[in-house]
């Protein structure tokens, strides 16, 4: 009997401590580069960070073209070689990072990237 309850309460506790035990692994949401709508993207808060997770190993001052780094990113990307404000999509910027290179955006950030090209890729 001693046993019975033992084992009952073990695993009493096994699924009170165990049985909801979830480890959600939130997608990151996709934003949609031709809304017109869309929340405006800030340049320093939301693009300078994937640069500097993803890029800035290489395109660092001094190193490979564009500098990437948080204090020069923008002034490098500040001319029409990496941003394309007509045709956004063919922006070197975006293309570079969504084509064969050594690092590429996530489908996510590269909406993102997009995005703010579309929105008149400001320092913001
Ligand atoms: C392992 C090093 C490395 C990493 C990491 C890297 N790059 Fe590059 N990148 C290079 C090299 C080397 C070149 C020059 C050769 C070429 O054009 O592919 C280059 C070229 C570029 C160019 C074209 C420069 C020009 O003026 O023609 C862009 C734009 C670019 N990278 C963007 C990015 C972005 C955005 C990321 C992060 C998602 C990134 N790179 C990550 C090494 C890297």
């Amino acid at each position: 009997m001693k046993t019975l309850k033992i084992i009952i309460s073990t695993i009493a506790l096994a699924l009170v401590f165990g049985g909801c035990a979830y480890n959600f692994i939130v997608p990151e949401p996709t934003v949609n580069p031709d809304d017109p709508n869309a929340a405006e993207v800030s340049f320093s808060a939301e693009i300078v960070p994937i640069f500097a997770s993803k890029c800035t190993g290489c395109h660092t001052t001094g190193k490979q073209l564009p500098d990437l780094t948080s204090d020069n990113a923008f002034s490098s990307l500040n001319s029409s070689r990496y941003v394309n404000k007509s045709t956004p999509a063919s922006s070197l910027i975006y293309t570079k990072a969504t084509g064969n290179h050594s690092a590429t955006f996530t489908s996510a950030e590269a909406a993102k990237v997009l995005l703010w090209i579309n929105q008149g890729a400001k320092n913001n």
